[in-house]
Parts: C-alpha cells; structure tokens; sequence
C-alpha cells in the first residue's frame, strides 16, 4: 500500500468505499485489482441468462464488438429456440440452457455445435452459472421467472450484472444478505441504476441527500386521463424512446416499471424509498441524478441505448470504447425535468409503499404487475384495471415481514391466480 501513487491512493478509497459498502467484498476485490495494476480488464466470462430477449441481444453485440475481451461462455433461452441456436453458432458457447423442458428435441439437440453442451429446466440453468468458467452471469429474463437463475449465480459468489428488477423487487432483502454471505457482486444494468452507481462516485455515500431516478413518461404522458381507460395494447408498446421487451414497455406507460425501480433502487444502494424521488424527463438523456448534502447534484447523461449500461457492468471497474453511440454535442438539445403527477401515475404510490413495507409486499406486487400486464395485453382487463388489481392483491395478502424464499414463490403463484378472478367491470 506504501507504494501506490498518489492518484492510486485516491482511487483504492474511492473503490473501498463505494464497492465495498454497496457491492460486497467481490466489487471491492475487483476495483481493487484495477488499481494496482492499472492494466485495464482481462478476459471475461460471461453468461447471458435470457439470450434471446431484448437485453440478451443487446448484451450479445457488446460482446462481439470486445475483440475477444468478454468471451460468451452461456446463453439461455426459453421459446426462442431458434434464436439462440443461431446464437450458439456464432458464439459457440461452453453452454446453452433451454429453460422449457418441452422445446428440446434430438433434431434441435444435433443442430448445436459439438464444444456446447445443452441443458434444460431450472437445474440446467443452476449448473451452467455455478461453473467454474463462469466469471459473470448476466440476468435478463423478464419477470419473477428471473428469481432462481440470479438466486443460483449469488448463492455461487458470481459476478451478477443484474438487469432483472423483478428479482430484487420480489426477493430484495434475501438476495442482498445472500450476496453478502456469498460474496457475491451486483452490479446494475437498469439504466438509472446504473446511472446512479456512475454518479455515486462523486461523494461518500454518508454525503448523499437523494438518488434522483427519470422517467419518460411512456406513450400516455400527455394522453387526457379520461382516454387512459381505452388505450390499446399496441398503442401502450410504443415506448417513444426506448426499445423494449413487452412487459417494461407497458410498464414503463403504466409507470409501475418506475415504482419496481424505487424498490430496485431501495434494495441495491441500501437507501429508504424517502430518499428516492422520481422525475420525468420525455428525453430519456439524463438516466439518474445524485444530490448531495451540499446541494450539489452529479447527472449521468447517455444516449437511451442499453448497450452502455450492460457493458459498463459487464467491464466494471473499466470503460473501454464500445457500440453505443455517443452524445451528438454538435445540436442543440432541450431537456426536460418535472415532477410526475400522481394522479396519473397511481403506481408510484405503491412502489413507496413496497419499498416502506419490505416483506413479502414486493413480492405480491411484481407477480400481481405481471399477470395484469398479461391480461392487459391479451385484452382482458383494462389499461387503468392494472394499478387498481395490483392494490387489491396487495391489501388482501398474507403480509409476513421476514419471508423465505419458499414464501416468497408461493406469495408469487397465489398472487397471479387472485389476478385471474379481477372482473374487468366494463370490458
Ligand atoms: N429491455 C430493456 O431495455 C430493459 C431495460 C432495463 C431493464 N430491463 C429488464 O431486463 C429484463 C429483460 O427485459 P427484456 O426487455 O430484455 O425482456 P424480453 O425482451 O421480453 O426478453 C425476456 C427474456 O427472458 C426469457 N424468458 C421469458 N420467460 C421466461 C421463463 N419463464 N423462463 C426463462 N426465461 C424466460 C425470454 O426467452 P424467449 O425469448 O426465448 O422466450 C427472453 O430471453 C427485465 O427484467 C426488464 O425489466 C430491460
């Protein structure tokens, strides 16, 4: 320690203290290793849990434009198998899970390259992040059926680049103490969340005052609220910023996708929901901003491409040059920022709350979004029935404050079946 440089010095406290004390002692190891020897990253390997998605996909071109310095070792996949059977052929990855015991065939078995070994079901995917070649588990299934692959890659003290929400909204307590018994790392993909650990670094996390998290708005921003009741499906799909899978997209109209993010936010950088404010900002430039007690306020501005925040948790601590484009400084730019209105955006609410609750809340209330956002999408219920069906879920379950993981998953199927009787009163 005697012989480090004076920047090194600055910057082995800088890691200490803000990958120690939010990322566990695997963060800190990492940051630590990179201010030693300054020689930017080795090779990583990685898998891509839920490959064949939008994130998956994104992550997958990262990967390609690294010249070798992040190696796919992983894909999963779960309908798509064709799509990640192109993937493997051009990864040529050490594995491939299909988490759909019924879409795997001798046929499609025989189409994989000889190097891939092909597993299947949820002890498929448990075995592939557990393996000794794997350095970091990206987590990009969509939804609570992303809770048991991240549980396995924590449990196994990987390096977790966590773009699955749901899985800290629904289990953020245990998989955090989980983390910390593992010596796990999480490192955020979500883009404000990763804007917030960007901007983090300006100050000790004693200094902060707020962790500030944008929004767009969605599709309904400036809709009058009395159409809200008969927007369509296709019309919630048509994020005006970003591009999506379908349940954040209708999420992010609903706002409910900003309220996941608070208890995201609540559980990752150990921050009460009070300290979490939210602001709209239609240009989705300005991912996240930090105040600090001396009213200093640090922004993290990028363009809306999740390119950038999977490759910086995918390098972390490094930046390197990568696909995603850079700011165009040469036009003339207005940005936005004003606070939400409540009225229209009832979910905000109930992510304050969660986040104030803890316990088994987060839980109920992510499978209530995602069986609502089903049944939205297969036009059974309303747009303005999801907020209201995931309060009543939420008021009438069994509230425990300290639940296993067991609870935890049998909360999340009574959930989506009290889903399933909600009367949508005037379809
Ligand atoms: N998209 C974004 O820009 C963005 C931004 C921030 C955070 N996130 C978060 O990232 C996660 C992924 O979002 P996405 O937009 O990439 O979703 P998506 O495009 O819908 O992709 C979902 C992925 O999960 C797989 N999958 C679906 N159901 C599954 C199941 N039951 N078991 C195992 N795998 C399953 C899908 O496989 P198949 O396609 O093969 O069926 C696909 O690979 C979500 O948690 C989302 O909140 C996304």
């Amino acid at each position: 320690m005697e012989k480090l440089q004076g920047t090194y010095r600055h910057r082995l406290w800088f890691h200490l203290d803000l990958s120690k004390e939010l990322f566990g002692r695997r963060g800190f190891l990492l940051g630590l290793a990179s201010c030693m020897t300054d020689q930017g990253p080795s090779v990583r390997r990685v898998v891509v849990l839920g490959s064949t998605g939008s994130i998956g996909q994104n992550a997958l071109e990262v990967i390609a434009a690294s010249r070798g310095r992040l190696e796919c070792v992983g894909l999963s996949a779960h309908t798509q198998v064709e799509l990640v059977l192109e993937q493997a052929q051009r990864f040529r990855p050490r594995f491939v899970v299909l988490t759909d015991p019924g879409r795997v065939s001798p046929s499609l078995l025989r189409q994989f390259p000889a190097g891939t070994r092909v597993l299947s079901g949820p002890a498929g995917g448990a075995e592939m992040v557990q393996a000794s070649e794997v350095d970091v588990v990206l987590s990009a299934v969509v939804g609570a059926a992303g809770l048991k692959g991240t549980w396995e890659a924590v449990r196994a003290g990987k390096v977790v680049a966590l773009a699955n929400k749901e899985t800290l909204v629904a289990a953020g307590e245990l998989i955090t103490q989980l983390a910390r018994h593992s010596h796990a790392t999480l490192l955020p993909v979500d883009s404000e969340h990763s804007g917030l650990f960007q901007a983090l670094k300006a100050g000790r996390p004693q200094e902060v005052r707020r962790l500030i998290l944008t929004a767009s708005g969605g599709p309904f921003l400036r809709r009058p609220l009395e159409e809200l009741s008969q927007v369509t499906p296709q019309e919630a799909l048509q994020h005006p910023t970003w591009q999506m899978g379908p349940k954040i997209t209708v999420d992010s109209a609903t706002m409910m996708n900003k309220a996941l993010e608070i208890i995201e936010a609540r559980w990752l950088f150990d921050m009460p929901g009070e300290k979490i404010q939210v602001l709209i900002h239609p240009q989705s430039m300005i991912h996240a901003l930090v105040e600090f007690v001396d009213g200093s306020v640090v922004a993290q501005v990028s363009c809306p491409d999740m390119k950038l925040p999977i490759q910086y948790a995918l390098y972390y601590p490094h930046r390197v040059p990568g696909p995603a484009a850079p700011v165009d400084w040469s036009r003339v730019w207005q940005w936005q920022l004003e606070p939400p209105d409540r009225k229209r955006f009832p979910a905000l609410s109930l992510g304050y709350q969660v986040a104030a609750q803890g316990g088994t809340a987060g839980a109920v209330l992510n499978a209530a979004n995602e069986a609502a956002v089903e049944r939205f999408l297969k036009r059974q219920i309303r747009f303005t029935d999801i907020v209201p069906v995931c309060e009543a879920v939420l008021e009438k379950h069994p509230f425990d404050p300290q639940p296993s993981l067991e609870t935890i998953l049998q909360l999340d199927r009574w959930a989506r079946q009290e889903v399933q009787k909600w009367k949508c009163s005037s379809c």
